[in-house]
């Protein structure tokens, strides 16, 4: 063979060994040799199991989706290159037999609602708002409007408010809607939305499950009965996660129960010092026995895990004042994000919550003087002391 051949070809597709690497390979391969046609025939005809092309699956994907679908008890997951992807995947996938009609939370990420006003009511689909805590209320939506899927998140961003999935998930059981949980916030280690009777959950895996800001993932997980339906739209749609992506967020999965503890005591421990600050109007904690659901929250999580979400008012604090507090901070990262090992900080009204109308926000009570704090792995007192320093300014 001459150069040019063995450059190419040489040393490559060899057989792997016998001995089992003990984590996932990265296989970044963008297509699979089959032995015979037949076989590449009856994998493409979904008769046998195996790899063809990467936006239909890759081992990597396939072995991060079979980790997220054990800890959320789900079916069957697709990993997607972002967890926008994969809310975009779940509703496509709930709404494909359904009426063409969301019922979305209000309290909802500022993206995910623009993922509703921006793409799916110029496609057509009917969006309409409810308080999804107000169960009442979701009742009299559901009934009136007839959606195709309800839309909600289990810790709402970054109000931190907590609705009653398993019960909104009976309406929508009774109603024939598919119920979607965003359960980035809480994480399975809090609550596993498919077990209460969701459909869908999907997650932000950039978040707490990756776990170390360092990549952009999402995954949907769903029940029996969506699973065909949100894969083969994924094999269309093209959303897939790539494979180095995916062995990061794997990598990081390995520690997140061990992480997400910790945060979640951190958490606890910096929202109790908190409201003793004479500088800080309220603080939004749900470990706290004034939280608006603290029923709902004892009934559905965990007792002394909480999440690890603090967000705060500081006292006659008008957008420079906070800007001024945030920009004092030493330890506590100033950027958009969350549930890394580090803390970060964010003020929802320039990022998160920006495209929203301020009478919107100012019904949400995400006001001028709220920041929202994610709680990381660090040495609570360090973290307590950063915030002294910057509030005493
Ligand atoms: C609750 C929630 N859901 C979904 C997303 C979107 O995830 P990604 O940024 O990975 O697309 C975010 C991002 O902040 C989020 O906070």
């Amino acid at each position: 063979m001459k150069i040019h051949t063995k450059s190419v070809h040489a040393g490559d597709r060899k057989k792997p060994p016998e001995q089992i690497p003990v984590t996932t390979p990265i296989y970044t391969a963008a297509s699979y040799i089959s032995a015979r046609q037949e076989e590449l025939d009856r994998i493409f005809g979904h008769e046998l199991e195996g790899y063809s092309y990467a936006r239909y699956g890759t081992p990597t994907g396939a072995a991060l989706e079979e980790l997220v679908n054990s800890l959320e008890n789900g079916h069957g997951a697709q990993a997607c290159a972002s967890g926008m992807a994969a809310l975009e995947l779940a509703i496509l996938a709930a709404l494909v037999d359904r009426p063409k009609s969301i019922l979305a939370a209000e309290a909802i990420y500022g993206a995910t609602l623009n993922l509703l006003v921006r793409v799916f009511e110029p496609l057509g689909a009917g969006v309409r708002h409810v308080d999804i805590y107000d169960l009442e209320a979701v009742e009299r939506a559901i009934a009136a409007h007839k959606p195709g899927c309800v839309l909600m998140e289990t810790i709402s961003n970054p109000t931190l408010r907590v609705g009653q999935i398993d019960r909104i998930a009976a309406m929508c059981k009774a109603a024939g809607a598919a119920l979607i949980v965003d359960n980035t916030f809480a994480t399975p280690l809090l609550l596993r939305p498919l077990e209460l009777g969701a459909s869908f959950c999907v997650h932000s895996l950039t978040k707490y499950l990756a776990g170390h800001g360092d990549v952009l993932g999402g995954i949907v997980i769903c029940d029996e009965a969506h699973y065909e339906t949100m894969r083969t739209l994924a094999r269309t749609n093209g959303p897939a996660l790539g494979a180095f992506e995916a062995y990061l967020a794997m990598r990081g999965i390995k520690t997140f129960p061990l992480r997400m503890e910790r945060q979640c005591a951190n958490a606890a421990r910096i929202a109790a010092w908190l409201e003793s600050h004479p500088r800080i109007e309220s603080v939004i904690f749900p470990g706290q026995s004034s939280h608006p659901d603290a029923a709902v929250i004892a009934r559905l999580f965990p007792p002394g895990l909480y999440g690890a979400m603090v967000s705060f008012r500081i006292k006659d604090a008008a957008r420079e004042a906070v800007f001024a507090f945030i920009d004092r901070l030493k330890l506590v990262v100033r950027a958009t994000s969350l549930g890394d090992v580090h803390s970060m900080i964010l003020y929802p009204v320039i990022s998160s919550h920006r495209e929203m109308s301020p009478a919107q926000r100012q019904r949400l009570g995400i006001t001028e003087s709220l920041v929202r704090l994610s709680v990381g792995i660090e040495d609570a007192d360090d973290v307590i002391a950063d915030l002294d320093q910057a509030l005493k300014g």
